[in-house]
């Protein structure tokens, strides 16, 4: 069954989602935050997701960006650096307009002049995926970006990856599924997707049901896999 349709989770897939803590950190009088801002970055970013999933399992959704600002408060408490409100707020501005990783246009362009379609399925909202893609400049390579938000619920839940087929009206064989989490590429492989987990930071697999096809140390080489 040949792929048809390119699928790509967001943050810290398509977008870098550490760029935030690491540019504020680097302007006038950030000295606290430049002190900190790796493991800043990685307790918003470690408790962005498990806020998503502890409310996927307790049916307590709500906006991916109330989530993510309710991370960042933990986050930056942690740090001692709660009292900053001119930081949360440049934090936050800095979330929405997170850069996309350097080799994301070349390789969304090559996978279109393939002719196959590429959106984005995540759990950010509309609002959040509508500025990311607009400042990284790459609308025009997308066909349309999938919010979990139509089904009120966080990744990995199934249904979320259901809204693919609902889509594009396309069989989970057609789909490559494109992740940096190793969760989300499991639960990918899992329910029948081809999967591509983009291992950027040399982790090790995830013990999950499913296993990605492929696994990628970041997005170059995606248009030559072998499956096109
Ligand atoms: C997303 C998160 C999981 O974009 O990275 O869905």
């Amino acid at each position: 069954m040949p792929v048809t349709t390119c699928i790509f989770d967001a943050y810290g897939t398509l977008f870098d989602v550490a760029a935030a803590a690491r540019v504020a950190a680097a302007e006038p009088g950030r000295e606290a935050l430049a002190a900190c801002w790796p493991k800043l970055a990685e307790d918003w970013r470690i408790k962005q997701l498990s806020y998503s999933w502890l409310r996927a399992v307790a049916g307590q959704y709500c906006d991916f960006w109330v989530v993510t600002q309710d991370a960042l408060d933990w986050a930056l408490e942690a740090q001692g650096l709660a009292g900053d409100a001119a930081l949360r707020t440049r934090l936050l501005a800095l979330y929405r307009e997170l850069a996309a990783y350097a080799e994301v246009p070349a390789m969304l362009r090559a996978l279109q002049d393939r002719g196959l379609t590429c959106a984005i399925l995540s759990n950010g909202s509309p609002g959040m995926l509508a500025d990311a893609v607009a400042s990284a400049g790459i609308g025009e390579l997308l066909d349309s970006c999938l919010s979990v938000d139509s089904v009120g619920i966080f990744k990995p839940a199934r249904v979320v990856y259901d809204l693919v087929g609902q889509r594009y009206g396309c069989a989970p064989g057609e789909v490559l599924f494109v992740s940096s989490n190793g969760w989300d590429a499991a639960a990918a492989a899992d329910y029948g997707f081809v999967t591509a987990w983009v291992n950027r930071r040399g982790e090790p697999i995830d013990r999950l049901p499913g296993r990605p096809a492929h696994i990628l140390t970041d997005l170059s080489d995606l248009p030559n896999l072998e499956i096109f």
